[in-house]
């Protein structure tokens, strides 16, 4: 990685204690990082590399193995990690590649091995291990479609070695990565800085007869100067657009008199930020715009209240439910019969407000959670209340980068105008 403020050694060593602390006695576990996925003829993507191995040892370099076996026999064979060796060749074609001292100075793993060493290495410490944790990405909405580098060692070592005991690693991590360290949360404030100042570049920039497209490349420029990128796909949405959840393809012309919402914000370091903003296209917000923006942000405010430790996933949405059904009915789109008698599937809510109220994020924007886990002080969430209004032709979100306290959700991103008016200030400024 080439950021300059990437955490040190320490905290990669840090996190590895807490893994180990957890894992039975003589047990190992690997991590592959993620593939490089092919695209047509001789391309291929670029790498996205795997969030666990990179909170385990700090490397994201493609086809890096780790292995973890923390009470090994041998003190060398405790913590490996296994590169890609370069040639003359890879130098030529992709540049350069990580040295093992470059990789344990990272990672402060002492053992580095080049790639071919693996399967024998591998071997004599499955003859000595017990329990093995293999990973797997365990996130409720993840769609599968090919297999992973991670799945297909998991289905070659189940195969190997079908007496051992195996165990989901994913279980320790995901409990772990939930709460933010320190480290992590500075390089998350740094996401949601660089998101703010993208922001800012955008405020100034839209009007009408702009391109969604050339707000999205403002966004791109900002985050790029100062060493970010995209965290996911942008959604710049003008009018209706806003009510297609997924929007990307941000290819149509801003209108007077239109909202625009733009959920873009940016990764840092590894570590991602999410911002949701609606703002008006003409700088000034309709009366029907307002009413309905100052409904959500109210929303908003009440379900930050609500973020506290505790509380599960599933009532902090009931809770957001409700403040938008009543919000709704005092907007005159649902009436309070309506919403008494919609039945659990909420038929009359989901017109309107139909997905989540936030996700934990991090290394992953939408990062690893345990569904029936009740929120904890440390957690990094999003708090994104919306009304969608496909009769009317716009949709508003507000999104936020929260952390968990005890006194409830505290914005990461306190300088990110949210108010109607603050936004219209902000707007007014423009040359
Ligand atoms: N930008 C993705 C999300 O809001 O969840
Ligand atoms: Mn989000
Ligand atoms: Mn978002």
């Amino acid at each position: 990685m080439s950021v300059a403020d990437a955490p040190p050694a320490e905290f990669f060593e840090a996190n590895r204690r807490r893994v180990a602390e957890a894992m039975r006695p003589k047990s190992l576990a690997v991590v592959n990082n993620n593939d490089v996925f092919p695209t047509n003829a001789d391309g291929s993507m670029a790498l996205h590399p795997s969030a666990d191995l990179y909170y385990l040892t700090g490397i994201d370099q493609e086809e890096s193995i780790f292995v973890f076996f923390p009470d090994a026999f041998e003190e060398k064979n405790r913590a490996i990690l296994f590169l890609r060796e370069t040639s003359e060749l890879i130098q030529t074609w992709e540049g350069e590649k990580l040295t093992k001292a470059e990789a344990e100075r990272i990672s402060g793993v002492k053992r580095v091995e080049w790639l071919g060493e693996f399967p024998t290495i591998f071997h004599a410490l499955m003859c000595e291990a017990d329990h093995v944790y293999l990973n797997s990405n365990d996130h409720p909405r993840a769609k599968i479609v090919v297999e992973t580098r991670e799945a297909r060692f998991v289905r070659d070592c189940l195969e190997r070695y079908p007496l051992h005991e195996y165990h989901r690693l994913s279980r320790i991590l995901y409990r772990l990565r939930s709460v933010k360290s320190e480290p992590e949360l500075a390089l998350i404030q740094k996401a949601c800085a660089i998101t703010r100042d993208g922001f800012a570049r955008v405020a100034r920039f839209v009007k009408p007869g702009v391109n969604e497209l050339a707000v999205e490349a403002e966004f791109d420029h900002e985050f790029r100067s100062q060493g970010g990128k995209f965290a996911y796909t942008p959604i710049v949405a003008t009018g209706i657009n806003a009510c297609a959840l997924h929007y990307i393809k941000n290819n149509c012309e801003c209108r007077d008199g239109d909202l625009l919402l733009l959920d873009v914000a940016a990764a840092y370091g590894h570590y991602n930020s999410d911002l949701t903003r609606t703002i008006p296209v003409n700088g000034g917000f309709t009366k029907r715009q307002r009413q309905v923006y100052d409904a959500v942000l109210r929303v908003h405010r009440a379900c930050m209240k609500e973020l506290k430790p505790g509380v599960t996933a599933k009532d902090w949405r009931a809770f957001a439910q409700q403040e938008t059904e009543k919000e709704l009915v005092d907007l005159k789109l649902l009436t309070t019969a309506e919403v008494r008698d919609q039945g659990p599937d909420k038929k009359a809510l989901n017109k309107y407000f139909m997905h989540g109220i936030g996700h934990s994020i991090g290394l992953d924007v939408h990062d690893v959670q345990i569904v029936d886990a009740p929120v904890s002080a440390g957690w990094v969430m999003t708090c994104e209340p919306a009304i969608y209004i496909r009769d009317e032709g716009f949709g508003v979100r507000i999104e936020d980068t929260v952390l968990v306290t005890e006194a409830g959700g505290v914005t990461l991103m306190p300088d990110i105008p949210i108010e109607a008016d603050a936004i219209e200030e902000l707007m007014a400024s423009r040359g």
